[in-house]
């Protein structure tokens, strides 16, 4: 019997609690009874931003919220600055070009982190940048860039600061008005446990000036559509909502309300902790940096002389843990074990159980347990 245990960066594992609310009923989307619903869950949003600025969802990928981000704030020819360190930093790049954009391209390499200095830097020169667009946390190579910096360095500038935080948001801390972050994207199907086809933005008083006078063509996406039905006497969204994505949202955030926000960063940090010992002790090598900040995805190197495919086919296919794999220049180089959201000290000892039969059995020396045992030492002082 194969029991299926996904351990990728979204989709995650879904709560039963979620599942459960998900089965219910449909309700019909202009009622009273689901602007109640999605009242509360805008509240809760707001809780796990960390912001009081208006928070706009729409039935999509995060991507759809990424480009609405760009078509809402921008108009043609428009100069932005594009700070990517990683396969999703490069989609604020190709959504820029899209749209015809004047894009300042910093493009670090996959691994490093990109440097609020340097953003400075660049503004000061060209005070044109609309906007700047960033990555929180890259989910491609479990880097997590220092927003905090990042929002001080755009802030005394006249561009606003957008940050993909769609596999960040509830797992590694965002504090989105006391880091001066205009923008922030988040996604369903990561931290917050529910699955894809969700996605957020909040939007900041400097960055609905920008909308209110933006040129880029929009129509779905439109935010100033969404900020009406969001301001009636009954919220609502202007197009129809995931009905039951919504019903999931709202069992998942009172998931997380329970949790608390201190409580939830820190379980993600231990998780990160357990992995990265377990990794380095199996005596592999971690491509993500070895510090509490990768608490969303730990990225590791494929140990020489095996083949990525292979041993994510063995973990999946006989162990049943799903992984994922590397994207990208670092696609065969790197895999990736995902623990943003639903998931505790149980799902870690299983992946690295996983791994560490897999590698043994494709011929790598590894100390069967080695892994688990470091792992244990973590969860043992810090259970979660
Ligand atoms: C940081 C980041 N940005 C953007 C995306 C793209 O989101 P979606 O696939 O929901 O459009 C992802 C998805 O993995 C992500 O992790």
């Amino acid at each position: 019997m194969i029991k299926k245990f996904l351990m990728t960066p979204g989709p995650t594992q879904i709560p039963p609690q979620v599942s459960l609310a998900m089965a219910r009923p449909i309700i019909h989307h202009r009622t009273a009874e689901y602007s109640e619903l999605f009242d509360r869950v805008n509240d809760n949003l707001k809780y796990v931003y960390q912001t009081g600025n208006d928070i706009i969802s729409f039935a999509s990928s995060g991507t759809g919220a990424m480009e609405s981000a760009v078509v809402n704030l921008c108009s043609p020819g428009d100069e932005v600055l594009v700070a990517a360190c990683g396969k999703f930093g490069e989609r604020w790049h190709d959504l820029a070009q899209a749209y015809g954009l004047i894009a300042e391209f910093h493009e670090y390499e996959y691994g490093e982190a990109v440097s609020p200095d340097d953003i400075a830097r660049a503004l000061a020169d060209n005070p044109k940048i609309k906007a700047v667009f960033v990555t929180h946390s890259e989910t491609s190579t479990g880097v997590v860039n220092d927003m905090k910096a990042i929002g001080a360095a755009v802030a005394d500038s006249e561009a606003v600061l957008v940050s993909d935080s769609i596999s960040g948001m509830g797992s590694a801390e965002i504090r989105t008005d006391g880091w001066m972050i205009d923008v922030v994207v988040a996604g369903s199907q990561k931290a917050l446990m529910i699955p894809p086809g969700l996605a957020f933005v909040s939007v900041s008083g400097k960055a609905w000036a920008l909308a209110e006078e933006s040129k880029l063509p929009r129509f779905y996406f439109d935010w100033l559509k969404a900020r009406k039905a969001l301001g009636q006497a009954q919220p609502t969204t202007p197009f129809t909502p995931p009905v039951s994505l919504v019903v999931g949202l709202d069992a998942a955030l009172s998931m997380i309300r329970e949790e608390g926000l201190d409580n939830l960063f820190e379980r993600h940090r231990v998780l990160g902790r357990a992995t990265r010992a377990a990794i380095q002790s199996m005596g592999l090598e971690l491509f993500s940096p070895d510090d509490d900040s990768s608490s969303s995805v730990t990225a590791v190197k494929v140990p020489e002389g095996i083949e990525d495919g292979q041993l994510r086919r063995l973990t999946r296919d006989k162990y049943g843990v799903q992984l994922a794999g590397g994207q990208g220049p670092v696609k065969g180089k790197i895999f990736r074990i995902g623990h943003c959201g639903y998931y505790n000290y149980s799902d870690i000892i299983v992946a690295v159980t996983a791994l560490e039969l897999a590698l043994n059995e494709l011929g790598h020396p590894v100390q069967l347990g080695s892994g688990v045992s470091a792992a244990e030492q973590v969860f043992g002082k810090e259970a979660v």
